[in-house]
Order: structure tokens, then sequence, then C-alpha cells
């Protein structure tokens, strides 16, 4: 059912996406959530050197270059318009750089077409003031969030906040009431108003499945830095090698209008032309946000060709707005892939990733990515069209570069469940916790396996969309590994259906062994959990299904 929200963002969905889904099926044009935001942000650009002069001449180069037909509409302000709160808790501004006030520089953007992001913290202090500088001391939404929300989205007007969290920590604030609070301030404003309002939280880190009930979009990761690693001379910061290595196993929590957000655009600068490809397609791929984080004045023509490229734009705004999980690994080469369009349909987005500093071929398996049969390729940088040969294609991918592909064919039931790519529902990287994670295994199916599951009710893998086109007997096999004895609870479509007991490999990722179960599915999604509320439960690798004939 749609709740308000989600008619609100169809309404707007509908006028904003007009013209960027007349080109696609009838089908690809319904959707109930918006897509991943696009635009361009202040920070990577300008960090807080921002003005009214520079954020409006952003917005006028969004125009100039077109981009806003592709669908960047955001342009969003971020660290360092304010100076300080008065005593009786209003905001003031930072007048030299915006001397007409903050409606002034929205109006503007609006006036381009364009939709108009705002900055603030979930604590007190904001982070470019290291807590210190005055002017961005009590400048935060603590105490103030109606106000403030209110300030920004009626009396401001504009339509998107990115909210950070060096007051929250700042305060000991604990993340999930006050983003909550935040969150619902937020909702209860769009009701008054009238309006969508898209609401970014910057926690550095998944903060825990919560956020995908209270957030449009959440930052997963440091800040980015323009390079390959991390830089130990900036600790802060995070290279394009560590994002993608934790987005990997994060691609459950990404979907239905809601984002892991692998932080603004590093373009144009230090990475390699291979790494841009990477950087590019696989913030597509994952649905991110795509925020551009340079000047547009200066970008190149070959980034311009990146951002302009429509296939990966179309794999970002997809419809049905997906994580995509691992479906292939050779060592450092990862293939993920999403469904586009349609649900279990003919039409796959497919990235071959190659995080090794070598060029390698890879033969990608079709079999893997559920076609049965040959497909249709579209290469999405080359733009050439080919049709497959046999049961796997050939993808050969430089160091450090994606390629990135739509595959079109008849598809089969998937067989293979991951458990890195099921839902963990107590998943969070906040709380040292033993909550269930999923961690690199190398004696695991794609390097991969899940620990830390149970010892709660609600510290459960789920895979949320076990697909069988038709109902009946299934025999769902389950890889385990334990070094201790532990028993693991089966729960399919909400019934208990099996326990099985004292589960001992020997070892807690190196021995795995298997158990079996068979169940009935009904035509269609399944969700088969898996957990134990008692005790721990053995670490996962995957589940396999087949039909009992
Ligand atoms: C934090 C955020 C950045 C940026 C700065 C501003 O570091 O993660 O994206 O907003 O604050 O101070």
């Amino acid at each position: 059912m749609l709740n308000t929200k989600t008619i609100i963002k169809t309404s707007f969905l509908t006028a904003a996406l007009a013209l960027f889904t007349m080109a696609q099926p009838a089908s690809a044009q319904q959707r109930d959530f918006l897509p991943p935001m696009m635009g361009w942000g202040a920070w990577n650009a300008f960090g807080q050197r921002i003005s009214e002069e520079n954020i409006c001449s952003q917005a006028d180069w969004l125009v100039k270059l077109g981009l806003d037909k592709l669908g960047y509409k955001y342009v969003c302000i971020d660290d360092g318009f304010w100076d300080g709160r008065n005593d009786d808790g209003t905001l003031r501004l930072q007048t030299k750089k915006f001397p007409n006030g903050m409606r002034k520089v929205a109006d503007y953007i609006h006036s381009k077409g364009l939709k108009a992001g705002i900055y603030s913290d979930a604590g007190d202090n904001t982070c470019a003031s290291r807590n210190v500088e005055p002017w961005g001391l009590n400048v935060g939404l603590a105490g103030h969030e109606y106000d403030d929300c209110k300030l920004y989205f009626a009396d401001w007007d504009y339509d998107y906040i990115k909210v950070d969290y060096c007051g929250g920590n700042n305060m000991g604030l604990d993340e999930r009431k006050q983003y909550t609070k935040i969150g619902d301030v937020i909702k209860r404003i769009e009701k008054e108003i009238g309006k969508n309002i898209v609401y970014n939280v910057c926690r550095w880190e998944f903060p825990g499945t919560w956020i995908t009930r209270t957030a449009d979009s959440w930052r997963t990761t440091a800040d980015i830095i323009d390079s390959w690693e991390d830089d130990e001379k900036r600790a802060w910061g995070w290279g394009l090698k560590h994002i993608l290595t934790r987005a990997r196993y994060e691609q459950a929590y990404t979907g239905g209008g809601h984002y892991n957000d692998l932080d603004g655009l590093q373009l144009g600068h230090r990475l390699n032309d291979q790494e841009e490809r990477t950087h590019f397609a696989m913030w597509c791929i994952y649905s991110s946000p795509i925020v551009i984080g340079q000047d547009l004045r200066t970008l190149s023509e070959k980034t311009l060709t990146l951002l302009r490229n429509a296939d990966l734009v179309a794999m970002n705004q997809d419809r049905l707005g997906l994580g995509a999980p691992v479906v292939q690994r050779e060592g450092e080469v990862y293939v993920v892939a999403k469904d586009m369009e349609t649900l279990h349909g003919k039409k796959r987005a497919v990235a071959v990733l190659n995080m090794s500093d070598r060029k390698q071929t890879i033969e990608v398996c079709l079999k893997s990515l559920g076609f049965v049969g040959g497909v249709n390729i579209h290469d999405c940088f080359s733009k050439a069209d080919t049709k497959s040969e046999g049961n796997t294609v050939s993808v050969t991918v430089d160091a450090h570069d994606t390629q990135a592909f739509f595959f079109v064919g008849e598809r089969q039931d998937k067989t293979l469940y991951q458990a890195e790519e099921a839902w963990l529902n107590e998943y969070q990287r906040l709380a040292n916790l033993p909550t269930a994670e999923a961690v690199d295994a190398s004696k695991a199916c794609l390097g991969a396996m899940v620990q830390n599951i149970g010892n709660s009710e609600r510290n459960y893998l789920e895979w949320r969309d076990v697909y069988v086109t038709k109902g009946g007997k299934y025999k769902l096999t389950f890889a385990y590994a334990a070094a201790k004895e532990r028993d693991l609870k089966v729960n399919v479509n909400g019934k208990d259906v099996k326990t099985f007991t004292n589960l001992n490999t020997g070892s807690w990722d190196a021995q795995w062994s298997t158990c079996s179960v068979v169940v009935n599915l009904k035509a269609g999604s399944n969700k088969v959990r898996l957990g134990n509320a008692e005790a721990f439960a053995p670490n996962i690798d995957y589940m396999r299904i087949e039909a009992v004939k």
C-alpha cells in the first residue's frame, strides 16, 4: 500500500522524471518511490568556500551543460553558511557569503528548474568548525529539530537535507533516536507544507537497518578522497578501493527508494581513467546517490562524457532501485548484477569490477547471472551490441577498471543464494556488538560468509526474495561452519520449519558442511530466515534450492 510520503513522491516523480523515462518501455514508467538523487554538492568542490555567487553559478552550469536534462537536479549547499545562533535560538548567517539570505539562493536554484539542498548536523556543532569555531557552534539540529527544519523547508524552501554527525558525536547522542526524531520531524513538515523532502543521513558507516525506515539515503563510509588507496596522511578519508570493498556486502539494504550513499564523486582529480570509470559505473549499478563533487565550470570533456553516459545513468535511476550483489568472483575480480525494469525479468545490469593491480580476463558465467541460454549484450561504455556465444562471456578488464553491460535474455530461477547478499536484520557498524555481518572467508563460496547470526530473536539472516516460478516442494540446503555445537532454526514465510541441532564442523570458516530440509515454497517470492533466538547459530555460506520431483 502507498503511504502519504510515497504518494507525494510519486506525483513529484512523475514530473521530475517525465523527460527521463520517455524513452523507456511502459513498465519502466511506473514507480512508487524516488530514484537515487542526482545533482551537485558543494563539499568536494569548495569545502567551506561557498557563497551565493558560486552556488548560483553551479546551478547555471548544471543547466548550461545539459546535465539537468539527464536527471542531475539537486544543487546542494554543505557546511559553512551559518554564523552561530542567537540567544533566542534563531540561526545567524554568514552574511558576507550569503548577503541576500538562503531563501534567495533556493529561489534562484528553483528558477532554473532545479532542486535545492541544505546541510545541518544531528547534534550541536558542525564538522568543519571542529567544534570550536564560533560560527559552527550550536548551529545543528539538536534541540531545534522542528524550528530549524521549518526554516529550511518552509521558510527557505529547500528540498533536500544532508544531516552530518560531528555534533552528534560531540554530544554523545544515540544515532537511532536522534536521526529517527529528525526523520519524524521531516515527515511532519512534509505533510504541513505539502512537498517532498529528501533526507540524507551522514553518519560515515552503515548505522543499522533502522536507517532504511527513516532516511532516503545514508552515507556508509568516511569522506571519499580522490585516490584508489586510502591515504595515510588523511586518516579521515577513504579511497575508492576501501569504499567498494565495504559496499560489496551492503547491497541488501538498498531498495524501495532507500539507498546506501557512497559519498560525492571525486572525478577529475587524481584517479586515473580506469578508476574514474569504476567510480562512476559502480556508483550507478549500486544505486548510490550521484552527487558531482567538482566545480562544474572546470569539468573536462572526459568527465562530462562519463557523467552523460545515459546507459549508466539509467542503471542508477532504474525503477526497481536495487542494490547489486556479487554473483561471481575470481580473486579480486567481481561480477555484480541487478535486475532492471522488471523484477526477475529479462534485463539485468552487470558490472565486472577489477580491484586487482593487473589486467585480467574472466569468463562471466551466464548461469550464475540467472540466464538460461544466450543473451544480447549492450556495452555501456563502448555502446557495442553483441550476442553471447556459449555459456560464458569473456570480459577483459584493466587494473582498477570496470566494464558495465546490460544483458538481456531468458531467465531461470536462481538456485544459489549467498549469505552475504541476504538481509541481516541487526547489521550495523556503529557499536562493537556481535551482530550478524558478512565477512571475507577464503574457503567459502565467492570468498564470503555471514558470522554472528542469532543469540537474539531479531539477529537473523533473511533472503527476502527467494523466487520460484512454480510453487511446490523444494529442498533447501544450507552450507554452514561452526567450531562448537550450534543450532540453526529455519523459518519459511513466517513459519518455523526446522531446527538443526548440534551442528559442528570443527572450524568457524575453513571446514564447511551442509544440512537440508524439504519445504513448500509458493510461486513467486518467498522469505527464508535463518536464526537462533537462544544462542548463536553457525556461520553460513549459502543456501542452494532445488525442486523435489
Ligand atoms: C563531514 C561530512 C562531509 C562534509 C563535512 C563538512 O566530514 O562527512 O561530507 O559534509 O563534514 O564539514
